[in-house]
């Protein structure tokens, strides 16, 4: 029930007020001496408490119990989850993509079926992503997730999830993305059988909407398709575990309640969803194609202007009508860091063997383009306008090199002949 009613979020910053039972949330203050209906009264701050007030981040949760009631934490062995600094193994600059990851065979959650692929920086530091897949075939039970390390934008290809927060329940399907900001407690029930999809770990700072420059007010992800989930909460008494991801390692304490107790809340740190079908694409109406930054959605900074510590590009549906042009990507090198997925469909620059679920890595200054086969369609096409349709694919675009884990350049979905897409473009140059 709670997961439609969603507020409209009219851009990121918006505070909202929202109580699961009326009268939860105090009138005119944050902590009177005695909350209402016996709650707890309890912060949960984004960002530090002098940031500026356009990035100032915080919620005021009304609760069943303060969140610091619970037993110690021990570590919990750590399956197939990596953290920065990605270290394992050395980065070699070849060109990479994967299959799939299969769907577990056994009894698999979300927490149990998170994979890490690479990612850089250090969670010490705060600076950089971890990349990772999750695939699960059941729903969390008896346990809660947190993630002190970074936000989690998670972006799902097969199955959709109820997300469960501390702050209310989402309902995302493939083709939309939800973030869980850093700290937010979770449990992820699968409404489908099975359940697959990327994330992309920030340890930085906070995605956010890009500013979109001469392209104006309007345009891009649009503010209003945003949407944060209203006030939801579990009155449960039990046995249940909480497993939190601290400084790169898995902890797991046990806890007499659920820790989804929030009655009501209000303030501007929230989860959203967003529907990556209703992006506004910009794009050439003349000739040659803008840089794939046009096709932004969100945007985590670096410290330094216009390098992003993560960009969240997507390549939706739209139509191609540039007039004498080579319409896919064309071959290029860049400083930034390519990690792209695959949603649905197929992505305009490959032929085949980039499938949906699958992953590519090009790093820094590593060569990558069309492959032969694109190359020689595109340089002979009739370039009447074209509608590309069916197709969702997506980038975590990074300033740092992106590294991969152990299990990234051993497992057997890394398709070792990637490089032989690219053997069939011969030298075509002859001198007048
Ligand atoms: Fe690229």
């Amino acid at each position: 029930m709670a997961a439609k009613e969603l507020q409209y979020q009219p851009g990121f910053g918006n505070h909202f007020s929202t109580e699961a039972v009326p009268g939860a949330l105090p009138a005119g203050q944050n902590s009177p001496q005695r909350a209402p209906l016996g709650l707890y009264a309890e912060q949960l701050s984004g960002s530090p408490f002098t940031a500026p007030r356009h990035l100032n981040r915080r919620t005021w949760t009304y609760r069943i119990r303060p969140s610091v009631t619970h037993k110690p934490f021990e570590p919990l062995p750590q399956r197939l989850i990596r953290s920065g600094p990605f270290d394992e193994v050395q980065t070699p600059p070849n060109q990479m993509r994967w299959n799939p990851i299969p769907i577990p065979a056994e009894p698999t959650d979300f927490i149990d079926g998170l994979v890490t692929l690479g990612g850089n920086g250090d969670v010490s530091m705060q600076t950089g992503v971890g990349i990772h897949w999750y695939a699960a075939n059941r729903s969390m039970e008896g346990r809660y997730f947190y993630n002190a390390d970074g936000e989690m934008l998670m972006v799902p290809q097969l199955g959709s999830l109820l997300i469960h927060t501390e702050l209310g329940i989402l309902s995302v399907k493939p083709g939309e993305i939800c973030m869980i900001p850093r700290g937010i407690k979770i449990k992820v029930e699968l409404i489908d059988k099975e359940a697959r999809g990327y994330i992309c770990e920030n340890y930085g700072l906070s995605f956010r909407l890009p500013d979109l420059g001469p392209i104006g007010a309007n345009g891009l992800a649009n503010p209003r398709d945003f949407q944060t989930p209203v006030a939801a909460h579990e009155d449960l008494d039990g046995s249940y575990r909480i497993v939190g991801k601290f400084l790169g390692n898995l902890w797991q304490a046990e806890i007499d309640h659920s820790p989804l107790d929030v009655v009501a809340w209000h303030g501007n740190y929230a989860p959203y969803k967003y529907d990556l079908f209703k992006f506004n694409c910009i794009n050439s109406v003349s000739f040659d194609h803008p840089d794939p930054s046009i096709y932004t959605v969100l945007t985590a900074p670096s410290a330094v202007p216009g390098t992003a510590n993560c960009d969240f590009a997507i390549f939706p549906p739209r139509w191609l009508v540039a007039e004498n042009t080579f319409r896919p990507p064309w071959f290029h090198r860049n400083l930034m860091n390519e990690f792209m997925g695959l949603l649905v469909g197929q992505y305009d620059a490959k032929a085949e063997g980039f499938i949906p679920g699958g992953a590519s890595l090009h790093n820094c200054m590593s060569g990558h383009g069309p492959d032969a086969e694109t190359f020689q369609k595109a340089s002979a096409a009739e370039l009447r306008p074209q509608k590309l349709e069916g197709t969702m694919a997506f980038m975590f675009e990074t300033q740092l090199v992106i590294r991969p884990t152990r299990f990234a350049l051993e497992t057997k979905v890394l398709q070792h002949e990637y490089f032989e897409c690219w053997q069939g473009l011969k030298k075509r140059f002859s001198q007048p």
